[in-house]
């Protein structure tokens, strides 16, 4: 337990290492109060651009990349799935509700992703990044997207290791990662249903 618990605290403080934030503080901006407010690579591409969504992007997957491939790679423990899934949800949390920036940061879709690359199955990289890709372009907007992300984790863990006697266990944790990125979308899903979500791309749906 003391395992899965320092995993959760590492990862949290790799976490709030906010790179949205430092990102739009260099070009002397709060990306929080702008746009979505989401201290995330979507919000930075609307507000600032390509190379600091780029930028964005990359600090974000690394933060959780790093310590999840230290746990899997140099202490290669037994049950290494779930102590990479509490470190990446100590990573999610961190990037969500960053200590020293008011609790207020991102939506935790880049930092999930980023679990899947070094936790998940390799296949589930180019069939999560297609599914992605696929219905960003059929809709235009990013949350729904991410919106599918939210549940690799648990298909990930559904498909291998159902058999494995820390199923359960593995399976609430997993279920937490759909749960707080549901949470952190709520506000794009009730956009979403009232057809005023914010595009990647053109205008609003009820925009002439
Ligand atoms: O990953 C964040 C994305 O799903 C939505 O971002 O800024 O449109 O709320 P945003």
């Amino acid at each position: 337990m003391a395992a899965y618990l320092i995993c959760l605290i590492v990862g949290y403080f790799c976490g709030c290492i906010s790179t949205g934030y430092f990102v739009g503080k260099f070009y002397h901006m709060d990306i929080r109060t702008k746009g979505s407010g989401n201290a995330g690579t979507t919000n930075v591409l609307r507000n600032l651009g390509k190379l600091p969504a780029l930028i964005t992007f990359v600090g974000d997957l690394a933060k959780a990349i790093v310590p999840i491939l230290v746990i899997r790679l140099a202490f290669a423990p037994e049950q290494w799935y779930l102590w990479c899934l509490y470190c990446g949800l100590g990573v999610v949390l961190g990037h969500n509700y960053p200590f020293y920036l008011g609790f207020k940061g991102g939506k935790g879709i880049a930092v999930t992703a980023a679990v899947v690359m070094s936790a998940c199955h390799p296949l589930m990289i180019p069939i999560g990044l297609a599914i992605f890709i696929i219905m960003v372009a059929l809709t235009r907007y990013v949350s729904v997207g991410s919106l599918f992300v939210a549940w690799y984790i648990p298909a990930n863990t559904l498909v291998l290791y159902r058999d494995n006697p820390y199923f359960v266990h593995m399976m609430v944790v997993s279920l937490i990662f759909t749960a707080l990125a549901y949470f952190q979308h709520r506000n794009n899903i009730v956009r979403l249903i009232h057809g005023n979500e914010n595009p990647l791309w053109g205008k609003k749906k009820n925009e002439q």
